[in-house]
């Protein structure tokens, strides 16, 4: 996932400041996918923290200069002003401390100027993200709790740390999270920066639906859930809040969508209405199953005869009753579908278009080579209700998943924000 560009974070400028903690070998690892996303990253290292790792090592990873002393002047002509700590804030799209020692967390919460990451951290007016990093104890310790509180109340974002082993042995709550969860943080806090969907609610679903027999057998589909994860991770990067409805996939969860993890049509059904009243737009990448066992068995079913008849009757249509109530009720006000199809791709794509009401569908032919299931490519149309179709050349899915919701942003541009409850 992060070794490959990432649109949100290509061309941005990362200010990584790194503190003194054993955690700070993570952050070589960060400097370096940062990098291949495609940002720029500039890096201070605090004394403590060249205890454990050397400044050649960022300056190898990220192609510029380590920064070390607050007496440093940039001579390199590659920031804004040679006076290092004015020159790296102005340079910033944003300020990533990780790991953040509890001295740094005390000294930034108190305002401190005497190191260059506290002074950048003064004059930074980038959004800046702090990521605690020590012993369990020390980090439930009530000075390090209302530290903490002083930042976010400043707006300064502080990413929850890991629960689990520490150095020391120890096992509680203080661990540096694992990069790609950082990264995570940083495109979603990022896409709240700059992203086309601030403010906006989106709704995604994703997977095959498991349609039970009995206890331990279930009917589903080929489904991975990938084009549902990558469009759900699409909407962080634009700064949405995104709630993921997903079947279970073995996917990771994006950071910061929260998941609610369903088996069943019907079970996705509810979910989804309990949610869509209040969601600006719901992509259904769901591949939902369109029957059901009629009967389903108390318990394992026993094998007696050659041949095992099952009854199937309809799923309800997630797609088409949310369609239908949208008309009363005006949300959500972007509604996409997918048919994946395997003959008469357009026909059927604008007949699920009118039949369910939805401003898109996304129509993918699974035949293809690239193109579905379990591919982590795909080539898909897109027809819109006013008519217009775009076809896309063979992508990855998360190509294809932001070519959905910049269209989707686009369209509720036209539309105000809801009042904030
Ligand atoms: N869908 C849904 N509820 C269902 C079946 C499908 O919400 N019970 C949604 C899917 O998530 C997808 C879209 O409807 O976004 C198209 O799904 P598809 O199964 O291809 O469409 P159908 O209308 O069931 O058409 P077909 O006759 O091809 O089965």
């Amino acid at each position: 996932m992060a070794s490959e560009r990432i649109s949100i974070l290509d061309g941005k400028r990362i200010l990584l400041g790194v503190t003194g903690s054993i955690a700070c070998y993570k952050s070589a690892d960060l400097a370096s996918k940062l990098v291949q996303a495609g940002a720029s990253v500039n890096v201070i290292l605090t004394d403590a923290a060249q205890q454990f790792i050397t400044p050649l090592t960022f300056q190898a990873v990220t192609g510029h200069v380590t920064y070390t002393s607050m007496w440093h002047t940039d001579s390199s002509g590659g920031l804004p002003t040679h006076i290092a700590h004015v020159g790296l804030s102005e340079n910033a799209d944003m300020l990533v401390i990780a790991p953040a020692t509890a001295q740094h967390i005390a000294k930034l919460a108190n305002g401190f100027a005497d190191d260059l990451i506290c002074l950048t951290a003064l004059n930074c007016r980038c959004p800046i993200l702090v990521a605690p990093a020590m012993d369990g104890n020390m980090y439930d310790h009530p000075a390090t709790v209302e530290n903490i509180r002083k930042l976010q109340e400043r707006g300064i974002i502080v990413i929850e740390p890991d629960e689990g082993r520490f150095a020391s042995g120890l096992v509680g709550r203080g661990r540096l999270p694992e990069v790609p969860t950082l990264i995570g943080h940083i495109r979603h806090h990022m896409g709240r920066e700059w992203g086309g969907l601030r403010d906006r609610h989106v709704l995604v679903t994703a997977g095959g639906t498991r349609e039970a027999i009995d206890p331990v057998r279930y009917v589903t589909n080929r489904s991975s859930g990938k084009q549902g994860y990558a469009v759900a991770q699409a909407a962080l990067d634009a700064g949405a809040t995104v709630t993921l409805i997903s079947t279970p996939t073995g996917l990771p969860v994006p950071i910061n969508a929260t998941a609610i993890i369903v088996e069943s049509a019907q079970e996705m059904l509810d979910a989804v209405l309990e949610h869509s009243n209040a969601a600006d737009a719901l992509i259904m990448a769901a591949a939902v199953a369109d029957y059901r066992p009629l009967n389903v068995a108390d318990q394992k079913i026993k094998k007696t005869d050659d041949v095992l008849t099952l009854d199937l009757t309809r799923t309800p249509d997630i797609l088409q009753t949310v369609g239908q109530q949208r008309k009363q009720t005006g949300q959500p006000y972007v509604l996409v579908g997918f048919a994946a199809e395997t003959q008469d791709l357009l026909k059927n794509a604008k007949s699920k278009l009118r039949r369910k009401n939805v401003d898109y569908i996304i129509a993918n032919d699974v035949t293809r080579d690239g193109a579905g299931f379990q591919a982590d490519t795909n080539i898909v149309t897109i027809v819109g209700a006013d008519g217009n179709t775009l076809s896309l050349p063979q992508q990855t899915k998360s190509a294809v998943a932001e070519v959905i919701i910049q269209r989707i942003a686009a369209r509720l541009q036209t539309i105000p924000h809801r009042q904030r409850k």
